[in-house]
């Protein structure tokens, strides 16, 4: 009774030991792509990553940008809360077109379609009309924008998924 106790105990420090593996697909995905530690740290906080094919990866990658731009949108909508500035106002409510009506309602749900139906070109399309469309909400400010961080996010995730996409072409 005792010594399986033991045992248990040390098979139970051992197996919390063991490191899993950066899957070889993620990685080699990952290498093809402008931002390979984005790509890896993105798609192996997602479960689905360990066994999903290079769609499948595609598609988490998707999902991540459909978070970071809800994200974005919520941080966009506090600051309408308490931004006084005309300029700056007007360029946030532009930004709440790019991403509300453009990424969220057009771009992510036509690259989703596309992934799941078997057309990477036009998954290919939808993820780099969303990166051009962060890019222009950050230039739609003069001078500095109060959401640097959250366009530049959105932006890097969508030119990594663009780039596992064209693997698909
Ligand atoms: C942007 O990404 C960096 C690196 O992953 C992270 O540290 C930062 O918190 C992110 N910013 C936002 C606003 O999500």
């Amino acid at each position: 009774m005792r010594s399986s106790v033991f045992l248990l105990c040390v098979m139970g420090i051992s197996l919390t030991q063991i490191e899993f593996p950066t899957s070889d697909l993620v990685k080699q995905t990952c290498k093809r792509t402008p931002n390979y530690d984005l790509c890896v740290k993105t798609l192996l906080s997602d479960p689905r990553s360990s066994h999903a094919d290079v769609a499948g990866l595609a598609m988490v990658m998707v999902d991540t940008i459909k978070a970071k731009t809800i994200a974005t949108l919520h941080r966009i909508s506090e600051l309408l809360g308490t931004t006084r500035d005309p300029k700056t106002k007007a360029a946030l409510r532009g930004c709440v077109e790019l991403y509300d009506n453009a990424v969220l309602k057009a771009d992510l749900p036509s690259a989703m379609e596309a992934l799941k139906t078997g057309v990477p070109k036009f998954a290919e399309q939808g993820t780099n009309d969303a990166a051009n469309e962060a890019d222009s909400c950050e230039r739609a400010f003069s001078g500095v924008s109060p959401i640097t961080s959250f366009n530049r996010n959105v932006s890097d995730l969508c030119r990594v998924a663009s780039a596992i996409i064209r693997l698909l072409l």
